[in-house]
């Protein structure tokens, strides 16, 4: 993956992860557009990295739309956000179930689906970066939701045994 001149398009850039790995890219030459809901943290960060700020939330399908909107212009998707989904299934509302898998899954899904379909119709390279977890790979007690959001990822996105999947 060449980083250097690039623009890549980065979720959850306000959090920890996603902080430092904006400051990584843009070390290494990345021009990067940094999402995520809160606009002060991405802006302080925009002026240190050299980045754009977008605010969304992937949770709302009118700020995806207007975030699948711009992949034309992105060579790499970096689909870092991600919430915890924890305590019992039992006492697990329905409201926080779908919000849970529309941070975690939904939005990842759709972003990469429609990043491929671009990339694929313009005849051009681009790369899908997935932030999973150790969550999709074991499951470990009260984090229902988080393990079957990480385990739905790498459903999706896992290297086949037999050589990449594609897209
Ligand atoms: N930290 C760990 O130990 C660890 C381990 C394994 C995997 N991971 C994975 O790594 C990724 C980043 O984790 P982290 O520790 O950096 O988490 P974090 O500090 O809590 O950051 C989460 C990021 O997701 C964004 N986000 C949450 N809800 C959103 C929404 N509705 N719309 C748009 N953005 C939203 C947050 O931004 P706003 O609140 O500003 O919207 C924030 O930028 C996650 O996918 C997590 O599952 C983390």
């Amino acid at each position: 993956m060449e980083i250097r001149g690039s623009r890549i398009l980065l979720t959850g850039a306000s959090g920890g992860l996603g902080e430092a790995i904006a400051h990584d890219l843009a070390d290494r030459g990345a021009h990067v557009v940094l999402t995520a809901r809160s606009g002060e943290i991405l802006a302080e960060l925009a002026k240190r990295t050299g980045g754009e700020v977008q605010v969304a939330d992937l949770a709302d399908r009118d700020d995806l739309s207007r975030i699948c909107g711009m992949l034309s212009e992105v060579d790499v998707l970096v689909c870092n956000a991600g919430i915890g989904g924890y305590g019992s299934v039992s006492g697990t509302r329905v409201d926080q179930i779908d919000h849970v898998l529309d941070v975690n899954l939904r939005a990842p899904m759709v972003l990469a689906t429609e990043f491929a379909n671009r990339c694929i119709e313009s005849s051009r390279p681009g790369q899908i970066v997935m932030i999973g977890s150790l969550s999709g790979v074991v499951t470990t007690p009260n984090s229902a939701l988080y393990n079957g959001t990480k385990f739905g990822l790498r459903g999706l996105h896992a290297r086949h045994p037999t050589g990449p999947r594609s897209v």
